[in-house]
């Protein structure tokens, strides 16, 4: 498969090996072939107003001609969404029943691996609910956490149905029934919660999604690099690239080689320059022009 037929892409890797660089280059390379494409940061580590060398807010700004980029703050958004709810719950709700509600909105929120769901609230609503651009690059958070958000969806599939089934039969005894148990906000929000998790995952199963990782030829990277391959690869995801980054000798390439014998990868040597801004980022999209 061309490295441009993938609509979706992830890169993880260890901090500081270069995945802000190669998911800017790489939507770079996107946009110069003619795709309308996002890149979206959601390290909280943010640093495409570094690669790109101009200021990125939590609004797509366009950074060349059809390469826009955003900076988004899980979390934060995690907090807005939560109080979104409360305040509709407020005007729904009975003051009587709405300090009990908010707690149960709460624990319904914060479940299990809370920041990861955010995480894939994020995403579900990018790449999948109001899809507005061909192409989505997702510079993701260091490796444990991105692995525990990619692999999360499997896990609370189960755990919403339960919570949803739960709910349902609580609000039978509070009188709630009829159409008003469909403007339960904690239900609400379970169900919300479960069909993201549910498009989430065939998302990440999709043959047009990507998932990468950037290593460097040494130790740290690549033993972080090869334990997300693992984790990954147990829940049935496949890591479809490695990105050989800041590679100079053949010594090199073959250590990354040995390291991951079965998938495939492209190598970038270390820039005299710091890769920063459009013209400079064009030194690395030079070698991401290969078929997969
Ligand atoms: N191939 C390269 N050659 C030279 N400098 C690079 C290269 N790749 C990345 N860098 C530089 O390394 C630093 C870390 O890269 P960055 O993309 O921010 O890493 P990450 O997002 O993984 O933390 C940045 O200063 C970046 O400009
Ligand atoms: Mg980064």
């Amino acid at each position: 498969m061309k490295l441009t037929e993938f609509k979706t892409v992830f890169l993880s890797g260890k901090g500081g090996v270069g995945k802000s660089t190669v998911s800017s280059a790489l939507g770079l390379y996107f946009a110069e072939t003619g795709f309308k494409t996002l890149v979206v940061s959601l390290d909280p580590a943010h640093s495409l107003s570094l690669t790109f060398d101009t200021e990125i807010g939590k609004k797509p700004k366009e950074i060349t001609k059809d390469l826009f980029a955003v900076e988004i703050d899980p979390e934060k958004e995690a907090k807005r969404y939560l109080n979104r709810v409360k305040r509709e719950a407020r005007e729904l709700l009975s003051p009587v029943v709405i300090g009990e509600i908010e707690k149960q909105i709460e624990l319904a929120y914060y479940s299990p691996g809370a920041l990861e769901l955010a995480t894939a609230d994020v995403i579900y609503r990018v790449a999948v609910s109001e899809r507005k651009f061909e192409r989505v690059i997702f510079d993701t958070a260091p490796s444990g956490y991105t692995v525990r958000m990619l692999t999360s969806p499997e896990l609370t599939e189960e755990w919403f149905k339960r919570l949803i089934a739960l709910r349902r039969e609580a609000l039978k005894y509070q009188k709630m029934v009829g159409e008003k148990v469909e403007k339960d906000p904690v239900l609400r929000i379970l169900e919300r919660r479960l069909k993201e998790v549910r498009e989430l995952r065939s998302l990440l199963l999709s043959p047009e999604t990507l998932i990468g990782i950037v290593v460097n030829p040494q130790t740290l990277p690549l033993e972080i690099g090869k334990r997300t391959v693992k984790e990954l690869s147990a829940a049935g995801i496949e890591v479809k690239l490695i990105v050989g980054n800041r590679v100079s000798t053949e010594d090199e390439k073959e250590l990354i080689e040995k390291e991951f014998p079965q998938i495939q990868k492209i190598f970038i040597p270390p820039l005299k320059e710091e890769p920063r801004g459009v013209e400079k980022l064009k030194g690395i999209v030079k070698h991401l022009k290969e078929d997969l």
